[in-house]
């Protein structure tokens, strides 16, 4: 039985960056009409409250989604995707109350048109009854309790050959890190112009410091248009090595915008998202095959 449950983390500074670059990703998709298929392996629920017990116990998102919440300087891929969570919240009025914080589906829900379908992978029965609650009877939108690794080969290539994948396990199990690399060769193999964002913890153990290398290699080897990688450092691990010092995402296939985006926006969020002195960024691309 899984014990991970998003809730805990939604909207901290981890969410903040993958859910920015996936906003970035869709936006760029949403440039063309003809349709396109997400692919979201590990769901969620789809949207959490920050009021409830789980969010408040640890109150991650105090210091992700709540740090940019009251500025007034975002740069603009920042404001859209915090216009975005401010539309999650009914944000009728300018500046609503953060209560709740969108998952990945909840996002691409906001971003779909009526020419686009989510396919939404949830393992854990109660993520994926909320899920199926929020979103199941949406058009073009499908949700399954089922094994998002197992699933993706199924999904590729979409119809109108223009796709994503959000590749976003919670690493809780070790073979995790082996199947995420699987799972980005596999979807290259079956299509190899599909954008695959890859969300990575930054830890210090070996398989999460190996994980970054082996998905460049595949990429290099697979994916038409490259990849890049974006990494945010916000924390310090403690005494004994243990904890998140922050994240990073993958993107196999990126547009070509999306290195340009980034390149001012890291040294921002690592300014306003660092937990220490010292925050860091990076970011790195390659070529493909
Ligand atoms: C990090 S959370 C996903 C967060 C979500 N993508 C977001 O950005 O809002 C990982 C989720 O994957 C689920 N999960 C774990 N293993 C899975 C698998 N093999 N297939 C589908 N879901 C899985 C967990 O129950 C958890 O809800």
């Amino acid at each position: 039985m899984l014990a991970y449950r998003h809730a805990f983390h939604a909207g901290n500074h981890a969410d903040v960056l993958k859910h920015l670059v996936l906003t970035l990703v869709l936006r760029h998709m949403n440039l063309k009409d003809k349709g396109w298929r997400y692919v979201d392996t590990h769901a969620g629920a789809g949207g959490y409250s920050l009021e409830g017990d789980y969010a408040k116990k640890r109150g991650e998102f105090e210091q992700g989604i709540a740090r940019l919440w009251e500025r007034d300087d975002l740069p603009p891929p920042v404001a859209d995707y915090v216009a975005l969570v401010r539309a999650f919240n009914g944000g009728s009025k300018l500046k609503p109350k953060l209560k709740q914080y969108p998952g990945s589906p909840g996002l691409a829900q906001l971003l779909m048109r009526p020419q686009d379908q989510l396919r939404l992978f949830e393992m854990h029965p109660t993520d994926h009854k909320i899920l199926a609650s929020f979103l199941g009877d949406v058009p073009g939108v499908e949700v399954k309790l089922a094994d998002g690794f197992a699933s993706l080969k199924s999904q590729l290539p979409p119809p109108t050959r223009r796709g994503v994948v959000l590749i976003d396990p919670s690493y809780e199990l070790k073979s995790d890190y082996p199947r995420t690399l699987a799972a980005l060769r596999e979807a290259l193999e079956r299509f190899a112009d599909a954008v695959v964002v890859v969300w990575l913890p930054q830890l210090q153990l070996l398989e999460a410091t190996q994980l970054p290398q082996r998905l460049k290699a595949t990429a290099t080897a697979g994916a038409k248009k490259g990849w890049l990688h974006a990494q945010l450092t916000v924390a310090r691990a403690d005494e004994r090595g243990f904890g998140m010092l922050g994240s990073s995402v993958f993107v196999a296939n990126p547009p070509h915008t999306l290195h340009g985006s980034l390149q001012p926006l890291l040294p921002w969020l690592a300014g306003v998202l660092g937990q220490v002195d010292g925050a860091t960024h990076r970011l790195e691309h390659g070529a493909g095959a």
